[in-house]
């Protein structure tokens, strides 16, 4: 296994490209099971995420090939409906791929997926969203199973607009006959992306960033080219990055209106903000100020992804921030690797209080989760000394290779073998 080595302190300069969403390209890749022939995706990240997504692809028997960042998806084939254990585990998103396989083979068999560190997670509204459409559903505590039976349209209403939900109800849905109306559904970007996405193969979609969402069911979709929207999470953690060091830095390829959620904030922090069509600037300056409280929501809410990146711009901020995570009910894992740096978070409930330090100091930390590993990366920047940031993976899954992102804007980032795991593995031999 590999971690972080970070000598903290410099400041972060210079312009870089935000690339593809990793929440948006798993869903696309998903849907590519429906269209009965080639999909050609450009601006598709090199994340463990999606390397796992295109296993689960070829497993079912699509042909995926990668040049650069377009993936061609070939499925023309596709020959199982059971997706293996292994693969679930990984990827708590793999579950979208219920919908759209049932639709497309009659039948998904699915292990329960994996991916509870942030929270419970479960997948009931997902389940009660294909119940509704007509189709059967099994599930223990290990599998899930759908099998399509005299599936058609009809009226969905989420208590809440959840992300995976919606995308599994939209996928369901698309090839059933009749009309499918989601009431509540989810507004995030990447389901605007993936709607356009089906638009373009094929299928009938309107309601496209509204909370209705009217999906009149087609034939079949066919081939169809497209390019995945920026990661607004990676566009904020870069923010983060810049805030924490007092850096200057240039942000390009970034859509400003998935990124207006968070902008308050790092004005609210005393950064100098300039968004002008694709490209965000952000001036930081000496010393960050505190937010008065941030409260994470369903978009265009300030987005649970971003909470632990800004959280750690917050923990140097000077004065008292408050943030109130309402999303997921476990997703404050990162403070206490956070407070090893020397930062003064205390936690109650869904309520952290973030007691700004002027001086963070070097630590040796882990990560707990995608966005909780960022946090502590960005709080690795600052500190004086030489920080490890170990259980790198989780980072992995969501920002392609993040040293050499942050190298390139003056950080000093090393990713080196973790010796003392390592050591820790024979010792236990
Ligand atoms: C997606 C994102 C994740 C983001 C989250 C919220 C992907 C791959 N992941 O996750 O990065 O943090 O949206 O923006 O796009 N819930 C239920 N029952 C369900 C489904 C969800 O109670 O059947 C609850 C969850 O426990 C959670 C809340 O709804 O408390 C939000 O979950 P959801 O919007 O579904 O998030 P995900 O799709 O899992």
């Amino acid at each position: 296994m590999k971690c972080l080595q970070i000598n903290g302190g410099k400041k972060l300069e210079g312009s870089i490209r935000v690339h593809g969403a990793k929440n948006g390209v798993l869903p696309l890749l998903s849907a590519c099971v429906l269209v009965d022939g080639i999909t050609v995706l450009h601006n598709c990240p090199r994340l463990s995420d999606v390397e796992v997504t295109v296993d689960i692809l070829r497993y079912l028997g699509a042909k995926v090939t990668r040049n650069d960042d377009t993936l061609i998806v070939d499925a023309s084939n596709i020959h199982r409906n059971n997706i293996l254990e292994e693969y679930m585990k990984e990827l708590r998103s793999s579950i979208i791929f219920l919908g759209a396989l049932a639709s497309r083979t009659g039948e998904a068999c699915l292990y329960l997926p994996g991916g509870c560190e942030i929270g419970l997670r479960p997948i009931d509204l997902h389940l009660k969203g294909l119940k509704i459409l007509g189709y059967r559903v099994y599930a223990d505590g290990h599998n899930v199973c759908a099998v399509k039976n005299n599936v058609k349209g009809a009226e969905i209403v989420l208590p809440f607009p959840s992300v995976g939900a919606t995308e599994n109800i939209i996928l369901a849905s698309v090839l059933a006959s009749g009309v499918t109306t989601i009431v509540n559904a989810a507004r995030e970007p990447e389901i605007a992306d993936l709607v356009l996405f089906l638009n373009k193969a094929g299928a009938k979609i309107s309601g496209i960033s509204t909370p209705t969402i009217i999906i009149e069911g087609v034939k079949s979709l066919h081939s169809t080219e497209h390019t995945v929207i920026p990661d607004r999470i990676l566009a904020t953690t870069l923010m983060s990055a810049c805030a924490i060091t007092g850096g200057n830095v240039e942000l390009t390829d970034v859509c400003i209106s998935h990124v207006m959620p968070t902008l308050p904030a790092f004005e609210e922090m005393g950064c100098r903000i300039k968004a002008e069509e694709n490209t965000i600037s952000i001036k930081a300056p000496p010393r960050l100020k505190r937010v008065k409280k941030i409260e994470t929501m369903a978009y265009p809410g300030f987005p649970t992804d971003c909470q632990a990146p800004v959280m750690s711009a917050l923990s140097v901020a000077k004065g008292t921030s408050i943030v109130k995570e309402t999303i997921f009910e476990n997703r404050y894992k990162h403070i206490e690797q956070l407070n090893l740096f020397g930062t003064d978070i205390c936690v109650n409930d869904r309520i952290a209080v973030v007691n700004g330090v002027k001086n963070i100091h070097s630590a040796d930390v882990r990560c707990t989760d995608l966005r909780g590993g960022a946090a502590v990366v960005i709080a690795g920047l600052k500190a004086e000394g030489t920080s490890t940031v170990r259980d790198i993976y989780h980072i992995d899954r969501g920002y392609e290779s993040i040293e050499n992102q942050l190298s390139m804007l003056g950080a000093d980032v090393k990713r080196m073998y973790d010796e003392k795991e390592q050591q820790t593995k024979k010792s236990k031999q």
